[in-house]
């Protein structure tokens, strides 16, 4: 499906503005009943609520839900294999699940079709942009980036650093990683919607040699991104205590390295301190809050009032394998359900702005993708608000916008998704 010019009918739903996390005023949420969607050669040109005239390609989906495409901020593509692995938390879970199955992906051939099957797995959950560890191998990069780039999907990721603390097949000595990690940026960033993230896995795998490496990369590309682990696990807190005991903290590690910008995606940040939100919060990074893997590996219930009103940026991630979904909207619900566990509240709005608008714009992206504005590239999804006789009864009762999307994200079906887009190509329809 290439078609140049297009239109969709639709209800168009996006942000213009975050809307905050407890506010149900509508502030900054943008629903345009029965609008269409123009596309011109994979960008979203406009909308309108009258029909274009007939040199637009038409489809129509009047009652339909169209929403830009989700932003996964935190997931990992070679843990396919172990989503809903039983009994262990964090530093047990890695050694006994993880690292066997990210072992595989040293065959090219394994990494490439595993890539095709996470993305397309994406796709059919309505994500259609993410920030993705493959492996330590640059072969599963290449077969990440090529599968991603065959999509046209904006995807960030890069080779994962490790050089201790995991089993030798997945570790390699600085200068070796160094070196590939160039030769991955030269070919990928910026190639196509591929953009490079330098990704040591966390403090524990690495030395102060590859960290310091790792900071060298970034100093020395200045638009790569950085993405990795901080403070997900108490264990894991202590022992990164242990190995820098220099470090004021564990963040302070990769702040100590150069590891935080404006471009740092670090993942879960459930056990930090004032000290460290002000230091995110000054360095422009984000926190992916990954509340499926928080609950599913007992990690413990993220703040994310508290980050908030520290000033710090938060978006949603799946973090598959440690969540056990790829769906964005389980992932919001969960994040809902821990934030109740914690006598806080927050909105569908606030949960649907997190994993479009908000993601995007903590990644320097807002321009392209998280919204259905005109000049964003035409990454967007096709929603049915219910599919079941009991979600057609639930949305039947809902008495306004906001009831009708919490309704939608909690008793969220697969099925409900009608099609998937990215830039202006229909990439995922329900059979
Ligand atoms: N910390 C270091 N590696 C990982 C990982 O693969 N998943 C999660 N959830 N945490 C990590
Ligand atoms: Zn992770």
């Amino acid at each position: 499906m290439t078609t140049p010019r297009f239109a969709l009918r639709g209800d168009l739903l996006d942000f213009t503005a975050d809307p905050g996390l407890d506010a149900l005023d509508g502030a900054g949420v943008r629903l345009r009943r029965d609008h269409w969607l123009l596309v011109e050669r994979g960008r979203i040109v406009g909308a309108q609520a009258e029909a274009p005239g007939e040199d637009w390609q038409q489809f129509d989906h009047a009652g339909r839900l169209i929403l830009p495409g989700f932003i996964d901020t935190h997931v990992h593509s070679a843990q396919v294999d172990v989503i809903g692995s039983w009994g262990t938390q964090l530093l047990d879970w890695l050694e006994t699940h993880t690292f066997p199955a990210e072992m595989r992906f040293a065959d090219p051939v394994h990494a490439l079709q595993m890539s095709h099957l996470f993305l397309q797995s994406l796709l059919a959950h309505g994500t259609t942009a993410a920030c993705v560890f493959p492996t330590v191998h640059a072969a599963s990069v290449e077969a990440l980036f090529e599968a991603a780039h065959a999509r046209g999907m904006r995807i960030i990721g890069g080779k994962v650093l490790m050089d201790r603390h995991a089993p030798p097949e997945l570790c390699d000595e600085a200068e070796h990683a160094e070196k590939e990690c160039h030769a991955l940026i030269e070919r990928w960033h910026g190639h196509g919607r591929i953009a490079y993230a330098v990704t040591p896995r966390f403090a524990p795998t690495s030395s102060d040699a590859q960290l310091a490496m790792a900071g060298r990369l970034v100093r020395h590309h200045p638009g790569l991104y950085m993405q990795t682990h901080v403070a997900e696990n108490t264990d894991e807190v202590r022992w990164v205590h242990e190995l820098f005991p220099a470090a004021r903290s564990y963040l302070d590690v990769y702040a100590a390295h150069g590891l935080l910008n404006e471009r740092a995606v670090l993942a879960h940040g459930i056990w930090l301190d004032d000290t460290d939100r002000a230091q995110i919060r000054d360095a422009g990074a984000q926190i992916a809050f990954c509340p499926s893997s928080n609950l599913f590996l007992g990690s413990g219930a993220f703040p994310w009032h508290k980050t908030r009103d520290a000033g710090v940026a938060v978006s949603l991630a799946s973090d598959v394998g440690g969540g056990t979904s790829l769906a964005m909207r389980r992932t919001m619900l969960d994040a809902y359900e821990v934030q109740a566990s914690l006598q806080q509240r927050v909105t569908a709005f606030a949960l649907l702005h997190a994993a479009t608008r908000g993601a995007a714009r903590a990644l320097q992206l807002g321009h392209e993708i998280g919204s259905l504005e005109a000049g964003a590239m035409a990454d967007f999804c096709i929603w049915d608000w219910a599919t079941t006789p009991l979600a057609t009864r639930r949305q039947a009762v809902a008495r306004d916008l906001h009831e009708k999307l919490f309704a939608w994200v909690a008793l969220a079906d697969e099925h409900d998704l009608a099609e998937t887009w990215v830039a202006g190509v229909r990439r995922y329809q329900r059979t």
